[in-house]
């Protein structure tokens, strides 16, 4: 089954690209941007990745995202998580990322994206990978800063298919992002939004309700509501789920007890991702395997899931079908 699931090809949905920078990357680009990592090495960072919950995991990863200046540098970290999407076997990716941590930094917004773009575009070109980018507000900051970062990503609308809410989430509710969500919307971006991860229902249903998303990340939450579970059911709204960064930021205390195959069983429209892989412990197949090995998932399981990513996908229906048809001939040979 792990050989099976290897050569499936999937879409991955909730990957933050600078949750995949690899701390060997980190410090080549540390020493050439003359940027100090409190860590002598690579192992000694590595040691530090030890999380707690989202905030002690956030705190790390804003930091490294520090060493990212040029826009060789976003171009060469696409680069990396696109080699990992070819030993995956990730054929559609949707990338989140967090302009406001660069753009904080004096970074403009043009150098992040036009770098990640490259890298995409590079991806399609060489590997036929098809790709969207998600910019993500921070959650931890105020509406009138993601007013500002929606504005100064107009002149690229073209380039970015949706809007996103991540960072930390306990005490920073969707509400605090109604109006920009609207504004968002009425600009043609498709909205997603973290929910549901560390906080309780009620940020589950003002992310639907208040910023009327199409997608939920995480949202591992929802089981906790009746109600809600049935809603997921029946609008079959997908939920991003990340099974490795769960277990690292200790949502679950182990693979065990994580509720993946209860939201599947109750037929919600969840699909697998990485959501941090630099941090937390591998990328998308090892996701799929930590699950499996766990959770006593079937061989329908899996195709099920690796399925769902590819529909609650922002790609055009005459790809999906497509790819699902690459799908259905791997699942049945
Ligand atoms: N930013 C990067 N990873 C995140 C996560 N899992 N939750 C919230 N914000 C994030
Ligand atoms: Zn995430």
């Amino acid at each position: 089954m792990i050989e099976f699931i290897k050569r499936l090809p999937k879409a991955e949905l909730h990957l933050h690209i600078e949750g995949s920078f690899e701390p060997e990357l980190m410090f080549k680009l540390a020493q050439k941007n003359k940027i100090e990592i409190p860590y002598k090495t690579v192992e000694e960072l590595k040691k530090a990745y030890n999380f707690s919950n989202l905030q002690s995991f956030l705190d790390i990863y804003y930091a490294g995202a520090k060493v990212l200046r040029t826009e060789e540098d976003f171009y060469l970290l696409t680069q990396a998580y696109i080699l990992k999407c070819v030993e995956n076997n990730i054929i559609h990716t949707e990338i989140f990322f967090d302009p406001q941590s660069h753009t904080s930094r004096g970074i403009e917004f043009k150098t992040v994206l036009s770098g990640i773009k490259k890298g995409l575009d590079e991806a399609k070109e060489k590997y036929g990978i098809s790709s969207n980018i998600i910019m993500c507000f921070l959650r931890h900051l105020s509406q009138e800063d993601a007013f500002e970062t929606l504005k100064q990503s107009l002149p690229y609308k073209d380039f970015i298919i949706g809007v996103g809410l991540d960072s930390s989430e306990l005490g920073n509710p969707p509400s605090k992002f109604e109006e920009v969500f609207k504004e968002a919307k009425k600009e043609g971006f498709k909205l997603v939004a973290h929910a549901g991860e560390e906080a309780d229902v009620s940020y589950l249903f003002e992310a639907l309700d208040l910023l009327d998303i199409q997608r939920i990340d995480h949202g591992v939450q929802a089981i906790n509501s009746k109600e809600l579970m049935q809603r997921l059911k029946e609008e079959q709204i997908p939920l991003t789920l990340c099974p490795n960064s769960n277990i690292e930021l200790k949502v679950f205390k182990n693979y065990k007890e994580h509720n993946l195959k209860k939201l599947l069983d109750y037929g919600l429209n969840v699909c697998i991702n990485s959501d941090d892989p630099a941090y937390f412990k591998g990328y998308l197949n090892q996701n799929f395997i930590n699950v499996f090995e766990n959770l006593d998932l079937s061989k329908e399981d899996i195709i099920k899931l690796v399925k769902n990513s590819f529909n609650s996908s922002f790609i055009s229906d005459k790809l999906k079908e497509k790819y699902i048809k690459e799908v259905d001939k791997i699942a049945k040979s």
